[in-house]
């Protein structure tokens, strides 16, 4: 009988049996070797590393992707040692394998659980194929500091966004049955609360009170579990003065106690033996007891567990069923994973990287994880056939590494086909195209190409200036201060601005980006996270019109860098700014001496909204949200209601659009958020059809911590809002009865 076939409950059973089994036939030293991770890499196993998986004390290793050499590490684990235990097998697949889909930010651009969960298939199967197991994906850390460089790695700043999403990626990494050739172990990283660091830099202290860590950090990682994640990450960071490696309070309480998760934990990269920089202990025999006691089942590359676990046990201070319970936990996924019945990889069975399949999949991913943020006078999509020339302008236009983004130790940039490729193919021989790049970088100020780029505009019919953000400048550890276009970028679009020719923009980013200083410079603006390895066709796709946009930003796009945090979901307030009570300084007399503001919650210099808010994406169709309405104006707990709109597209030309659902509670035992995302749809639509978008909303979807940090849904009144971003004004309003 095949695995998918049986009943889960049974297989749980099974599994825990065999667990239970190869444990009591196990030394206290193989138990622990099991919570050991080390490093290999580089095609190259040193001896003391062979001598440590054959002595049973290796659980897993991570960054070894060629087959021949992890088929070696097995058999050293599965023939040569004395239990006979194979590893398991990490390494970071954040965003595809070879084949790159677009970064997780820009997927999130998407609102698409299906080609998420498409492009995380994509990269299982690829990984599988160099004998790699798990993958340490996805990061579902809520991020609502776009400095934090991390962000590019998230799907940005919604917990319900994030929520989806991530469970979408799990899915298409362990697939339906996980013991498949095609799949991998998913890891939701990092918990907890990552994402919070203070002033967006990476690994900062986090303050994070329980009912925030409740109602927004952890709902991703809730959801991730209840969708079956195999294993999750703890986080870097110091939370209120406890770093997540050593947090019992999150580790057992919340993940083993309430959400019963019985997959693994492994720790961050050495974050164990960093718990005594961090200063919460003395030495690395205390933190080895922290992070075990506190619930970290694996070390990742670190030697704590290895040298202090045993003595902490023979000492009587850490409790031998702690150290069953971590190894089962290590053990379970491995069983899940078939590995002791296929510890091999035949790469030949899987088919092989950057196929047809893969290729169309990256392209489709990158074509809809791009935001129209803005299209003056109908800049866009252009028409090749009334064009006679086109200037392709900036750093990013022929950039085939960049495009691919952070996190792509695997990434093969000779695959990547760059939006200046693909335009040149695309487009009939009768369009003459310009190139200049007018910058070596994207963070260059050296403005000796600028002349070039004004005169190969001034010649042109349209101007494409592709901008944004090199790849290393996201990721862990490349967290900026100043999250304008870098560079002379800003320069660069005034001076082409001077030719007076249609003017596009094309932003490639691994963040959201300040954008008030050039928003007004250009016609149009094509924003997206890196695109991967077919961001170039994608986007020649999009500018001329074989796809219409259909992203949606996943994160507010700040004016300025000072309103940050700021997210659509913030809370009310005693004092909410309206428009009728935003005084600027731009629009008082310079000098008078008393500011009469209207004394409600914004900057003096920016107002309290975002350039562009979360939800907002614009099409090449035109679409009207109209006749808001509910199936009947009250509900009792336990019960659902049905919200529906129209949705029209007015336009001639076919398009998808993601439309929006957002609820507000308008009080409960703590204060809500203005607006929380509770349902989204993808719908197509034919030129000129009127459609009825329907979701359904349960008492359960309203539920929140509440003062006492339990989850319940409180009786009141809600507003229900539907449109195409969190700005949307359609409204209507229903109550929650007990
Ligand atoms: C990162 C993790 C990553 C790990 C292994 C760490 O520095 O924070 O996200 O999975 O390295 O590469």
């Amino acid at each position: 009988m095949s695995q998918t076939s049986r009943d889960p409950a049974s297989l749980t059973v099974e599994v825990d049996d065999r667990v239970a089994s190869l444990l009591a036939e196990m030394t206290l030293a193989e138990k622990i070797g099991q919570m050991s991770q080390i490093n290999i890499g580089d095609s190259y196993i040193h001896d003391y590393q062979a001598d440590a998986i054959r002595a049973g004390r290796v659980g897993s290793v991570l960054n070894e992707v060629d087959v021949r050499v992890v088929n070696r590490l097995q058999r050293l684990a599965v023939e040569e040692s004395r239990v006979g235990i194979p590893l398991l097998v990490g390494r970071d697949v954040i965003h595809g394998f070879q084949t790159v889909m677009p970064i997780p930010f820009g997927q999130a651009m998407s609102w698409n659980h299906d080609i998420v969960r498409a492009g995380a298939r994509v990269a299982a199967r690829e990984a599988a194929r160099s004998g790699v197991n798990w993958t340490f994906a996805p990061m579902i850390d809520v991020a609502r500091d776009p400095r934090w460089g991390r962000i590019a790695e998230s799907f940005g700043e919604d917990p319900y966004l994030a929520s989806e999403l991530g469970r979408a990626m799990v899915e298409g990494l362990q697939g339906d049955d996980m013991a498949s050739p095609e799949s991998i172990a998913a890891c939701a990283k990092h918990f907890a609360g990552y994402g919070a660091a203070e002033s967006g830099r990476d690994y900062a202290t986090t303050n994070i009170p329980e009912n925030e860590m409740r109602n927004v950090y952890l709902r991703p990682f809730k959801a991730a579990v209840d969708g079956g994640v195999s294993t999750l990450m703890t986080s870097f960071s110091d939370i209120d003065g406890v770093p997540a490696t050593a947090n019992e309070f999150l580790l057992r309480e919340v993940l083993r106690d309430e959400w019963n998760f019985d997959g693994l934990v492994v720790s961050d990269w050495d974050s164990i033996r960093q718990l005594c920089v961090h200063g919460l202990t003395e030495n690395d025999e205390a933190a080895a007891f922290e992070a075990a006691t506190a619930g970290v089942d694996m070390e990742m590359h670190g030697d704590a567990y290895a040298r202090f676990l045993e003595g902490l046990v023979e000492q009587g201070r850490v409790n031998p069923a702690l150290i069953d319970a971590a190894a089962g936990n290590i053990l379970r996924i491995k069983f899940r994973l078939g590995l002791f019945e296929n510890p091999y990889t035949d790469p030949e069975a899987l088919p092989p990287p950057g196929n047809a399949d893969a290729l169309s999949t990256a392209r489709e991913a990158a074509v809809e994880s791009a935001v129209l943020l803005k299209n003056e006078h109908r800049a866009l999509p252009l028409d090749a056939s009334s064009l006679e020339s086109l200037a392709l302008i900036g750093p990013l236009a022929d950039a085939p590494r960049d495009q691919l983004g952070t996190w792509v130790f695997d990434g093969d940039p000779s695959m990547s086909i760059t939006p200046l490729a693909a335009i040149r193919s695309q487009l009939p021989g009768s369009v003459a195209t310009e190139y200049v790049r007018a910058l070596p970088t994207s963070r260059s100020r050296d403005v000796a190409g600028f002349d070039e780029a004004v005169a190969a505009a001034r010649s042109s019919d349209a101007v494409i200036l592709f901008l944004g953000e090199e790849a290393i400048l996201s990721g862990e550890a490349h967290s900026r201060a100043d999250i304008d276009l870098p560079g002379a970028q800003v320069e660069l679009v005034r001076r082409v601005r001077e030719a007076g020719k249609p003017t596009i923009a094309v932003i490639m980013t691994g963040r959201p980006l300040t954008l008030s200083n050039v928003v007004d410079q250009v016609d149009a603006i094509l924003f997206l996270g890196h695109p991967g390895t077919m961001g170039g066709p994608a986007i020649a796709d999009l500018l001329f019109g074989v796809a219409s946009p259909s992203g949606k930003l996943p994160a507010s796009l700040p004016r300025m860098v000072g309103q940050i945090p700021i997210y659509y979901c913030q809370k009310n307030t005693g004092k909410p700014p309206t428009p009728d009570t935003v005084v600027l300084l731009d629009d008082i007399d310079p000098n008078a001496d008393q500011l009469s503001t209207g004394m409600t919650a914004y900057h003096l210099d920016a107002g309290y909204e975002p350039l562009f808010p979360f939800g907002h994406g614009l099409s090449y169709a035109l679409f009207i949200y109209e006749n808001i309405g509910l199936c009947r104006d009250e509900m009792h707990i336990g019960e659902t209601l049905t919200i529906s709109a129209d949705l029209i597209n007015a336009s001639d030309r076919k398009a998808a659009e993601v439309a929006q659902l957002y609820v507000r509670d308008l009080y409960g035992s703590v204060t809500r958020p203005v607006r929380e995302l509770k349902g989204f749809k993808r719908v197509e639509l034919e030129p000129g059809e009127r459609r009825r978008v329907e979701f359904e909303i349960g008492s359960d979807d309203l539920a929140f911590y509440g003062r006492d940090n339990r989850l319940a849904a409180e009786p009141g009144e809600f507003h229900a809002y539907i449109g195409g971003s969190s700005a949307t004004e359609l409204m209507t309003a229903f109550r929650l009865l007990a």
